[in-house]
C-alpha cells in the first residue's frame, strides 16, 4: 500500500496535470459540439455557400473578419459587436470602418444555427468554421477546426486601432506586429496570402501607384485609371488585391509579387529584398505548400486568446452582448 506522502504527491502531480492542460488554448476541440450541436457544420456551409454563389467577393470579406476579431485581444467575437450610445465597438475602428463587411450574412448564419442548437455555439467559433468554408468554396485547402472559444461581453477600439497593422507598414513592423500575437514569420507570410482574394480602396493604394518604384509600370498605369491621384477623389473605388485573379484561392498572389505587382505597401514589402523573399518564391512555385502552410496558420491564428471555461458568454445575437 502506498505511504500517505507518495499517495499526496501522487494527487499533487494529478492536480498539476489538469491545471497544464486546462490553462492553455488546449481545451479547443475538434469535437467540441460533435454531441451538443451535430448539424453544425452542414448548417454554416449551405449559407456561406448561398452568399459565395450570390458575390464572390464576400468570402474574401467573411474571412478576413477572422483576422480582424483574433488580432483584436484574442478570437472571442469582438469585432461583431454594434456600436450603441453606451457602448463603443470596434465596427468604427480605423482598419474596419467602410472596409469590414459581411455582418449580414454571419447574421444569417447565427440565426440558423440557434434554431439548430439554440445558445450553444459561439460568434467566435462561428467566425473559425465560416473562413475555413469560405477559403474551401473559393478553391483553396480545408482543415479541421478547433472550437470551444465563447463571446467576448467587451470590445476594444483602441485595440482594434493599434493592434491590427497598416497598409503603410514595412517588412520590419509587418514582422513584429505578427509576433506580438505570436505568429511566426513564415505565418505572416502565409497568411497574408488571403490577399489572393478580395478587393482593397484606392485611398489604400493610391501611394504605391503613384509614389513607388518596385512596381511593375504596367500594372501602375492600369490601376491608375481606376484611382485617382488626388486624395478624396475616388477613395472607395475597388481593385482587386490579386491582380486578375482576386475570386479564385490560389497562389497567384505570390507570383503577382514576384513581378512587383503587389496592390498594397504592405504586400509588396514581402517580397523587396528581405528576409521574406525566398519563402514568397517557395509559394509561387508550390500551390501545394502554400496550401498545407496556409491551413496551419490558420489554425495558430486561431488559437489567439481564446476565451474558454466560465469566461464570456454564448451570445444569442452576435450583435450584442445577452
Ligand atoms: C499584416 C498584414 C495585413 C495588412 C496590412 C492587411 C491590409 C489589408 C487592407 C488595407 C485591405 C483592404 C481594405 C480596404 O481597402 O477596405 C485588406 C483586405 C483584405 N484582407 Fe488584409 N491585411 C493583412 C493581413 C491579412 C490576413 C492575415 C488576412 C486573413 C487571413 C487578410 C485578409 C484580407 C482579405 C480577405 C481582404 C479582402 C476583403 C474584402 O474584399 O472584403 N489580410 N487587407
Ligand atoms: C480609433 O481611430 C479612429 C479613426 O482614426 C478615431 O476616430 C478614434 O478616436 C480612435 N479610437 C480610439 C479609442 O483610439
Ligand atoms: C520600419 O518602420 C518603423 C516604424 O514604423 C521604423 O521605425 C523603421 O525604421 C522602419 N524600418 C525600415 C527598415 O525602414
Ligand atoms: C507623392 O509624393 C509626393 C512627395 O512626397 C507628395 O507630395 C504627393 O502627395 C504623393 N502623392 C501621392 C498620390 O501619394
Amino acid at each position: 500500500m502506498a505511504s500517505p506522502s507518495s499517495f499526496s504527491k501522487a494527487i499533487l502531480t494529478l492536480a498539476c496535470v489538469v491545471l497544464l492542460i486546462g490553462g492553455t488554448s488546449a481545451q479547443l476541440s475538434i469535437f467540441y459540439y460533435t454531441e451538443t450541436c451535430p448539424d453544425l457544420f452542414p448548417t454554416v456551409k449551405s449559407i456561406v455557400q448561398e452568399a459565395i454563389a450570390k458575390e464572390a467577393r464576400m468570402g474574401a470579406s467573411l474571412l478576413r473578419l477572422f483576422f480582424h476579431d483574433c488580432f483584436v485581444n484574442g478570437c472571442d467575437g469582438s469585432n461583431l459587436l454594434d456600436d450603441t450610445p453606451t457602448f463603443t465597438g470596434e465596427k468604427n475602428a480605423a482598419p474596419n470602418r467602410n472596409s469590414l463587411r459581411g455582418f449580414d450574412v454571419v447574421d444569417q448564419i447565427k440565426s440558423a444555427v440557434e434554431e439548430v442548437c439554440p445558445s450553444i455555439v459561439s460568434c467566435a467559433d462561428l467566425l473559425a468554421i465560416i473562413s475555413r468554408d469560405a477559403v474551401e468554396i473559393l478553391g483553396g485547402p480545408g482543415w479541421d477546426v478547433k472550437l470551444g472559444r465563447r463571446d467576448a461581453r467587451t470590445a476594444s477600439q483602441a485595440a482594434a486601432n493599434v493592434s491590427i497593422p497598416p497598409p503603410t507598414n514595412n517588412l520590419s513592423a509587418l514582422i513584429s506586429g505578427f509576433q506580438n500575437h505570436g505568429l511566426s514569420q513564415q505565418d505572416l507570410v502565409a497568411l497574408y496570402g488571403a490577399h489572393t482574394v478580395g478587393q482593397a480602396r484606392c485611398t489604400n493604394f493610391r501611394a504605391r501607384i503613384y509614389n513607388e518604384s518596385n512596381i511593375d509600370s504596367s500594372f501602375a498605369q492600369e490601376m491608375k485609371s481606376n484611382c485617382p491621384s488626388v486624395t478624396g477623389v475616388g477613395d472607395n473605388n475597388l481593385d482587386g488585391l490579386d491582380y486578375q485573379s482576386a475570386t479564385s484561392f490560389d497562389n497567384t498572389y505570390y507570383v503577382n509579387l514576384m513581378r512587383k505587382r503587389g496592390l498594397l505597401h504592405s504586400d509588396q514589402q514581402l517580397f523587396n529584398g528581405g528576409s521574406t523573399d525566398s519563402l514568397i518564391r517557395t509559394y509561387a512555385q508550390s500551390q501545394d505548400t502554400f496550401f498545407k502552410d496556409f491551413a496551419a496558420s490558420m489554425i495558430n491564428m486561431g488559437d489567439i486568446k481564446p476565451l474558454t471555461g466560465s469566461n464570456g458568454e454564448i451570445r444569442k445575437n452576435c450583435r450584442r452582448v445577452n
